[in-house]
């Protein structure tokens, strides 16, 4: 039985329909205190499939609550399906005395489950820091169902090198265009981002700027900006995890984005396109 996270409903019904597996209704309740009490009221002795991206803190431990209450419930076994893991990009103390927060959640997490399954987690590494057995997907190539299929001349561009194996995948799904790559550094007491930008050739091409997650959008906006001086005729970004916090989609329209594309492991406007056939095939 699938069991939805609240942030996570849409991808758990679509992966229902892809499986065949049933679905369970969990509760969310607030108490009064602000203590959350997630339940699966109809569970009954099964394999539980708990799918939850943990958007949040709140969503983290609704995540927990749910695989404690169909392990009461009687479940045989436990598979935990994080569509996108909060704290991943903390995958190392940055600084002397900060804690390796992915870790930390990760020992969570594997606390009641049997089995783990990631989407692009940012790092695949963030898999060793969970002792229940990890599965990692890869939902890149999944990025290039959604786009127009009149991309003109089309350049897939990686805001920085770690983002261009996702888009050398999302080109290689498209079946066309190029690839290339700007370069990123981050002030991490700002969170302001500089972009030094190849000598790509952006003139008269439809663009899609391409990366694992979009969270404040700075990333994302900076090379959008560096490319439309460079007149392309359109500018699309496509992201696994369209996070979108804050002002991110204003700073994406702003700097001159047509469309931003997600899939739903983030549960978004954006949302595109779905990762569940990749996680389908994964249980
Ligand atoms: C960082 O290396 C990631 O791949 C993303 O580029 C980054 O996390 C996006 O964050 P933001 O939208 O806040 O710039």
């Amino acid at each position: 039985m699938l069991v939805p996270g609240s942030a996570s409903q849409s991808l758990a019904a679509a992966l229902a329909a892809e499986t065949g597996r049933s679905l369970a209704t969990p509760e969310y309740r607030v108490f009064p205190d602000g203590e959350a009490c997630a339940s699966v009221p109809e569970f009954a002795g099964e394999e539980a499939v708990v799918v939850a991206a943990t958007v949040s803190n709140d969503a983290l431990v609704e995540l927990l609550q749910l695989q404690d209450a169909v392990r009461e419930a009687g479940a045989s076994s436990v598979t935990t399906v994080l569509p996108y893991m909060g704290y991943a990009r903390q995958d190392r103390a940055f600084e002397e005395g900060q804690p390796v927060s992915a870790r930390a959640v990760a020992r969570a997490v594997s606390t009641g489950t049997d089995r783990v399954v990631l989407v692009n987690p940012h790092e695949d590494g963030v898999a060793d820091f969970f002792a229940a057995e990890t599965t990692v997907l890869d939902a890149a190539p999944r990025l290039a169902t959604p786009l127009p299929d009149d991309l003109a001349d089309p350049l897939f561009l990686a805001p920085d090198e770690s983002a261009r194996g996702i888009a050398a995948e999302t080109r290689d799904a498209y079946d066309r265009g190029a690839v290339d790559y700007f370069e990123k550094e981050r002030d991490y007491d700002t969170g302001a981002v500089t972009i030094r930008p190849s000598d790509a050739d952006a003139s008269g091409r439809d663009v899609v700027v391409v990366d694992d997650i979009i969270a404040t959008g700075s990333t994302m906006s900076e090379a959008v900006a560096a490319l439309v001086k460079r007149g392309p005729e359109r500018v699309f970004t496509a992201c696994v995890h369209p996070m979108l916090v804050g002002n991110a989609r204003t700073k994406l329209a702003t700097a001159g984005v047509e469309r931003v594309f997600g899939t739903d492991t983030v549960e978004r406007e954006a949302s595109a396109v779905s990762v569940a056939p990749v996680v389908a095939d994964a249980l």
